[in-house]
């Protein structure tokens, strides 16, 4: 049977890491501050945002969740960012996503400054990701790659294959595994909609991640003995034995692959909470950023 990859446990690490790294800000007079914005009432989007905030009051980051209406307009979006952008308080800022459709997401993701995007979805942030630069990462790229390195299974010199080419997953951790850098430097191939024979390429991963949105679609006959297996997806589906009437599973059928895979990593319990714990850790950098900035300028 496969390891369990805990990203419970490991996300935990780096909070307690975090946790000092506030203290030290917060002895220089330096108090990092994040704001969550939601739109509308998208239940999924309300836990994530509700975990958001909690586990950055948890580390004594000052943290902010700022609902509006469905109905709100893109122009009052827009003077709430600007509000956001001018605000020394606020060092991270992320206007949680879907939006509704009323509201461009892009002209939006646009608007916020670059040195606020804790999500690293602004193009200049992009854009710097792609030219190996110091820049706001997206958070589950980013928790990915620290719960590979963290539990011994560097990608450097491996073949990882993604199944799934969005922007916030798929695309930016493509991108980092085959950069010339610590915990990276792997060789990578990109499976999506367009590829003939997925199982083809999941057949050759020695680190696969499955983040294509749909349940429970790789399963262990698609997987090569021994690899790793980085399950992104969060599903529901039916299931009426349970209280509340549905199940979350992953991208990747769990019991099939568990008894290929050396290693898995669980869902819910897995990328989930490493995802959060890069939100805080970019927080933290984007206000050592602003609090080093404004002291010698
Ligand atoms: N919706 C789903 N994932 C994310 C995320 O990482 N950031 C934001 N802002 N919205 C999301």
């Amino acid at each position: 049977m496969a390891k369990i990859i805990d990203g419970k446990q490991i996300a935990q690490e780096i909070k307690d890491e975090l946790k000092e790294k506030i203290k030290e800000l917060k002895s220089s007079g330096c108090v990092p501050g994040l704001t969550v914005v939601i739109v509308g009432e998208d239940p999924a989007s309300q836990i994530y945002v509700r975990m958001k905030t909690k586990a950055s009051q948890e580390l004594g980051i000052n943290s902010e969740t700022i609902a509006l209406p469905a109905g709100t307009s893109q122009t009052r979006l827009l003077e709430l960012v600007d509000k956001l952008n001018n605000d020394d308080s606020v060092h991270g800022m992320l206007v949680q996503l879907p939006l509704p459709d009323q509201i461009d997401e892009d002209v939006i993701i646009n608007s916020i400054s670059p040195e606020k995007d804790v999500d690293g979805f602004h193009p200049l942030n992009r854009g710097r990701l792609v030219a190996a630069e110091d820049t706001f990462v997206p958070c589950t790229p980013l928790g990915i790659q620290e719960m590979l390195i963290r539990s011994n299974f560097d990608p450097n010199g491996k073949h990882v294959v993604i199944v799934g080419r969005s922007k916030i997953v798929g695309m930016p951790l493509a991108i980092m595994l085959a950069q010339k850098k610590a915990g990276a430097n792997a060789t990578v191939t990109l499976c999506h909609t367009g590829t003939k024979d997925i199982s083809h390429f999941t057949k050759q991963a020695d680190i696969l991640v499955a983040a294509v949105g749909r349940p429970e679609v790789i399963k262990g006959d698609m997987l090569k003995e021994g690899a790793v297996v980085i399950d992104v997806g969060v599903n529901r589906v039916n299931a009426p034995e349970m209280e509340k009437g549905y199940r979350i599973v992953g991208d990747v059928e769990f019991e099939s692959a568990s008894k290929r895979a050396a290693a898995i990593s669980p869902v819910p319990g897995g990328v989930g909470p490493m995802t959060i714990a890069m939100l805080l850790s970019n927080t933290v950098k984007a206000a050592s950023n602003f609090c080093a900035s404004s002291s010698t300028g």
